[in-house]
Parts: structure tokens; sequence; C-alpha cells
């Protein structure tokens, strides 16, 4: 029975272990949206998780939603990554980018002043956002997007996965829930196009399904990974139906030979796990887990591999802690999102 110490082989990506990091926004790109050397020394400190998966990235200018955060499309973005990369391979590691179009979910504040804030529907989001500029701020009134704004941003996702492979990354992954471009396109509350694009179930996939195809052109299938959690309310999102979207959208992704599926599974109304029974290849489930319970979850054939967030933060050498049955340190919430070294390359 494998264990989260064993090795495995997601797509075309083989992980020395089982303890992924999962994907973490910390706010601390520079002033150009690139990671910097002291990105590069974070993620290296991470380098003995069996995989990395980046914080968001986005594949656009109109797809950054929050403050500091880094981007995938520059020449001085992808030197950035190269660091970041470099450092985790470095040192024997996995290193995969997620790709997140926020769509609605952004502010002005947060983006260059010729940014748009572009969605299915013109239907803003209630809640707010963090800036620098302004505190905390309503999200933005999106406009529709085009037809040719769609074509646009599915050739961009493509684009930022060559990016991103070039920079040195393994592979990529898509970020397709918390409320955001994707996940705005699958759900009844955000989409209410009557395109191509929108109105009926197979509409509101299209979307997903061509960005998926636009990153697996650019890397090969095994390359990439989505990312979902059913029935998230997070970020205003609301569908009528989650659990009848996502079983769709996992049985047309199902030929693909997508590297992973990755699942955050708490959340109401939707058993994601059992959900996540009908993918055909590896499955990476995520929250709240612990050494005990995400060896558990292997062993029961649930999971290929467990996810960590919050462990990472604090426990940059998390596999090591769990081999030694090691207490773990907690987090300090006050520095998750500031800029600087402290509460992100401090830890040990
Ligand atoms: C500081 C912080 C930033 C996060 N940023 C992202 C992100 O950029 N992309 C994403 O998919 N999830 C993000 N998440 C969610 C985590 O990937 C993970 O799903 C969540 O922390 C639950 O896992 P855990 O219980 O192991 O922490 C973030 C979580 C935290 C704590």
């Amino acid at each position: 029975m494998p264990t989260l110490f064993d090795p495995v082989t997601l797509g075309d990506i083989r992980c020395a272990n089982r303890i992924i990091m999962a994907p973490m926004t910390r706010s601390r790109a520079n002033e150009e949206d690139a990671p910097t050397e002291m990105n590069a020394l974070y993620y290296g400190q991470r380098a003995s998780a069996g995989m990395i998966i980046t914080e968001g990235v986005y594949p656009n200018f109109d797809g950054k939603g929050y403050v500091r955060t880094p981007g995938i499309v520059t020449e001085a973005q992808i030197a950035g990554w190269k660091l970041v990369a470099d450092a985790v391979h470095a040192k024997g590691g996995k290193i995969v980018m997620q790709i997140m179009h926020c769509g609605r979910i952004t502010s002005r504040h947060n983006k260059p002043e010729d940014s748009r804030t572009l969605a299915p529907s013109t239907i803003q989001a209630k809640g707010e956002m963090m800036t620098d500029a302004a505190g905390m701020v309503a999200f933005e009134v999106p406009e529709a997007m085009t037809m040719a704004e769609i074509k646009q941003s599915i050739a961009d996702y493509g684009q930022a996965t060559k990016n991103a492979l070039a920079a040195g990354c393994d592979g990529v992954e898509l970020h397709c829930t918390s409320g955001y471009l994707p996940a705005q396109f699958l759900s009844t509350g955000t989409n209410q196009r009557d395109d191509d694009y929108g109105g009926s179930l197979d509409n509101r996939l299209r979307f997903v399904i061509e960005v998926l195809n636009a990153m697996t052109e650019a890397a090969g299938a095994g390359r990439v990974g989505i990312r979902i959690c059913p029935g998230n309310p997070f970020n205003d999102l609301s569908d009528e139906n989650p659990e009848e979207t996502f079983r769709a959208l996992i049985d047309r992704i199902n030929p693909m030979g997508l590297a992973y599926l990755h699942v955050i599974r708490a959340k109401a109304g939707v058993d994601n796990i059992e959900l996540s029974k009908s993918f055909d290849g590896p499955v990476i489930l995520n929250e709240s887990y612990v050494l005990d319970n995400g060896n558990r979850a292997i062993a029961k054939g649930l999971a290929d591999a467990i996810s960590f967030g919050k462990p990472f933060i604090a426990n940059p050498d998390l596999p090591e802690k769990f081999r030694a049955g090691a207490e773990l340190k907690a987090p300090d919430f006050a520095t998750m999102y500031v800029p600087g070294p402290k509460g992100y390359v401090d830890y040990d």
C-alpha cells in the first residue's frame, strides 16, 4: 500500500513523494509583477515536496486580480520564474505553475491602468478586496467579453503555458475554482450569455475545454493539470447544479489524458471526493489534510497524492517533519500577504 512518502507519476511528471505543495498567493512579486531572488529562495526552501504548485499566476494583464501577484506575460516575468524553477530543480524538486485569470474578481487599483475587467456577463461580484492604493474596495463591474476577447483569452492561456515551460516549469495547472474566470463561465449565476459560451451546460463548459485544449497543445496533456472545487461559493459564485456541471466537465476532460485532477474536498452540497472518482487519471486531494488522514486517503485509493497549503507556509521541510513525526509550526496569518521576507522565507 503506498504512503505519502512513496513516489508517484502525475502524467509526465515524476514526483519523489506524494506530498504536494498547494498553490498559495503570497503577494510578493516585484513592481513588474515578476518573481525575485526572494521568491526563488521561498520555493527552493520547499523543494522537498514531491511537487510544488505555484501561487496563481496571471496569463494576461486583464486577468490580474490581487495586489502584488505575478504574471507570466513579459520577458521580465519569464526571467523571474526561471529563477524560481532553477532553485527548485537545483534541489531535485518539481514545479508546476498555476495559471489564474481572475475575471471579475479584481480591482483597477491592483492592475495596470490600461487593463480591463472582463467576465462572461456584466454581473458584479458582491464583496471587497484588498488594494495597496485604497485599502478594501468593491470588486469591479465587469464588461461582458466579446467573442474576440474570449478567443484572445484562450490563446493567452496557451501562450502563458509556453512561457511557463520556457521558464523551466515542469507543467501548468488551470485554476478552475474559487470564483475566477473559468468558474465564472461554468456557473449559471455568473454566466448569462446566450451565445456559444453560455446558456446550455455544453456551452458553459466550452470556455474551460477550449482553454485546456490551448494549454495541452502548448505543453502536452501530461504536463497539464486542473484544479476544481465543485460547489465552492467563494467570491460570490453560484451554480444551479454544481454536481451536474462538474460531472459533465470530468466526462469531457477524461479523454484528454491530463496529468492530474486536483480537488479541494470540503464544500457544502457536493461530495467532491465521490465526484473525483469519475476522473480517469491521477487525483490530488486537498484541504485540511495532515499526515494521518492523508495516508488514509491514499491507502483507500481515493487519492494518488495530497496537497498541503498552510502546513507548507511555516514548515518548509514538511516531508521531513512528517517522516520524523515532528510537531508542525503554525503559520503567522498577519504576514500571509505582506511584502518582504518576514513570514515568508524565515521559517525553518
Ligand atoms: C495564503 C493562501 C493563499 C492561497 N492562494 C491560492 C491560490 O493562489 N490558488 C489556489 O488555487 N488556492 C489558493 N489557496 C488555497 C490553498 O491552495 C488550499 O486549497 C487551502 O489552503 C486549503 O488547504 P490546507 O488546508 O492544506 O491549507 C490559498 C490559501 C492560502 C492559505
